[in-house]
């Protein structure tokens, strides 16, 4: 409420945000989430909580008037559908060289994600955060957030036969056939509901197109796992629709001002709030955001210059290939990819390839991959004065080294198969997914805009406690390793900064 003062205020319902909520709770603290998206919990009129993404309504996006999918062409035509404007589940914020998806609700991004739950190799970790004692990562981090997640893995048995992984059977052979390594790539989604599934003796969710919207049914999202032992310890409040504005010091602590908003984004109470401390967990751009207009308003001058830069895309690139008549691949199709091709090794181009489905209902013969990618370049959050945003300075060319990996594995791939790349998804006649990210990360570096466990300088108790902690790249899909960080560095915190 308006004039309130709280201990903790934790800035969104993530993975980072909830990790904190449930260990700051554990030790006995009291706090208070504030989310800017929707409690998906009520169903609509038609008595589920989602909407597919062969039927979108108001649900799917974020106060758009028209869908946003990534792949927005199919056959050549114009593929997006008109919806109600509403506080929908999937944002795509468009800055100017790059569109960046983003959920939005209280479970943040795992509420639309592929649950794809992959912790990187352990030879990789130097590369992904240098100043992290890879050790204790590997031994007591990693797992205690695979744990925490529900992470499991399909039963190989199962796949090999069950009608909706045979894209990903398709995908494998083909990589296969070219010399490529592929692996199986653990989940959150739970595998025995997707059995159930598959023998239609349950309601269908991950079979039934539902993921980038939302899934109704089998997904261990946030609200299910962390969120759910943070709520049950009674220590945690989690209040949806309140967009957080401006933190400033205020006494010993920090005034929070934020937004309420009803379902059409439009403020119907603007509130502040007093907190000891303050964790941004707001994601790489929210989280970024945030800091950039802070620091250039007055509000936390002190900030460093190095707050907004660093930002990656994890290499994001997307691609599809037209497969032979003899290797369909399928119009069943489970939304959860259970597969990779890791080409990480190769020194000329790493990349790691996840066979991603196509749920189009019908045969389409197309092989979909989002490709995770080692891209050098990295862009900077700046506070744009004249409108009052921050812009972000990602240049579409920067996908080059992206694509370039990328093709080291399609290109070899399409030779063996005599198989082309399809030109018909990502525009009239494009054929790379190169203007989105799924995987934003970076731009409150740990170690370089915090201190080595996220404490922001100058500013005690200020935390930042998500991917933007990350510098552009985790060699495979991130939310493991925002989670498992998150972990480390709340465990620190509880242990120095609370007495
Ligand atoms: P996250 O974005 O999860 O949470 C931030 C929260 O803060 C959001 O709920 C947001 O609404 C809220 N917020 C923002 N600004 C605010 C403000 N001013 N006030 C209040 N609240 C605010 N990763 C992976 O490992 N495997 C996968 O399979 C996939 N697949 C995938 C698919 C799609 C479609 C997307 C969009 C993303 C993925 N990802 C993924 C990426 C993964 O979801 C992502 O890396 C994490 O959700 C990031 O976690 P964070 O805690 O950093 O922020």
């Amino acid at each position: 409420a308006d004039g309130a003062s709280v201990p903790i205020l934790i800035i969104g319902s993530g993975y980072g945000g909830a990790v904190a909520a449930l260990r700051l709770a554990l030790a006995g603290q009291q706090v208070a989430v504030v989310e800017k998206g929707m409690s998906w919990s009520t169903p609509g009129s038609d008595g589920k909580v989602f909407c597919n993404m062969l039927s979108p309504d108001g649900r799917s996006f974020w106060l758009r008037t028209m869908t946003d999918q990534p792949i927005n062409h199919f056959l050549g035509v114009p593929y997006n559908k008109s919806i109600s404007r509403y506080t929908g589940v999937l944002d795509s914020e468009q800055f100017s060289g790059i569109r960046i998806y983003q959920g939005r609700g209280v479970g943040g991004g795992s509420l639309v994600n592929g649950g794809m739950a992959v912790t990187p190799k352990q030879q990789y970790f130097g590369s992904i955060l240098p100043s992290v004692d890879a050790a204790s990562m590997y031994s007591t981090y990693y797992p205690r957030a695979n744990a925490n997640l529900k992470v499991n893995n399909v039963d190989q048995t199962w796949f090999e036969s069950a009608d909706c992984y045979q894209f990903a059977r398709t995908g494998r052979r083909t990589a296969q056939a070219s010399g490529f390594t592929t692996t199986f790539v653990p989940n959150v989604y739970d595998f025995n509901y997707m059995k159930q599934e598959q023998a239609n003796t349950a309601p269908r969710s991950a079979l039934n197109a539902e993921v980038i919207y939302g899934n109704n049914y089998g997904k261990n999202s946030l609200d299910k796992t962390y969120l759910a032992a943070a709520v049950a310890t009674g220590k945690v409040t989690i209040t949806p629709q309140h967009v957080v504005t401006t933190v400033k010091p205020s006494g010993s602590g920090y005034s929070v001002v934020m937004n309420q908003i009803d379902t059409n984004g439009s403020t119907v109470a603007t509130k502040t709030v007093t907190a000891q401390k303050v964790f941004f967990a707001a994601g790489s751009v929210g989280t970024s955001k945030l800091l950039v207009t802070q620091r250039a308003t007055g509000a936390l001058p002190n900030l460093p210059a190095s707050v907004g830069t660093g930002w990656g895309n994890n290499g994001n690139v997307m691609v599809a290939r037209q497969n032979q008549a003899w290797d369909p691949t399928g119009s069943l199709q489970s939304c959860i990819p259970v597969m990779g091709i890791d080409n990480w090794a190769d020194t000329g181009g790493p990349a790691f390839a996840e066979i991603s489905p196509f749920p189009a209902g019908l045969e389409t013969f197309a092989s979909l991959y989002l490709a995770i990618t080692k891209n050098p370049n990295r862009a900077t959050f700046s506070y744009n004065s004249t409108s009052g945003g921050v812009d972000l300075n990602w240049q579409q060319a920067w996908n080059q080294p992206s694509i370039d990996a990328a093709k080291r594995i399609f290109d070899p791939i399409n030779a063996k198969q005599w198989t082309i790349y399809r030109t018909d998804l990502f525009g009239e006649y494009k054929t790379w997914g190169d203007d989105f990210a799924y995987h934003p990360l970076g731009g409150c570096v740990l170690n370089v805009s915090t201190d080595n466990y996220g404490r922001l300088p100058g500013y005690p108790g200020l935390y930042v406690i998500d991917g933007s902690l990350i510098p552009g790249c985790t060699t495979v899909n991130p939310f493991v390793t925002i989670t498992a960080l998150a972990e480390r560095n709340i465990e620190n915190i509880v242990a120095n900064d609370f007495h």
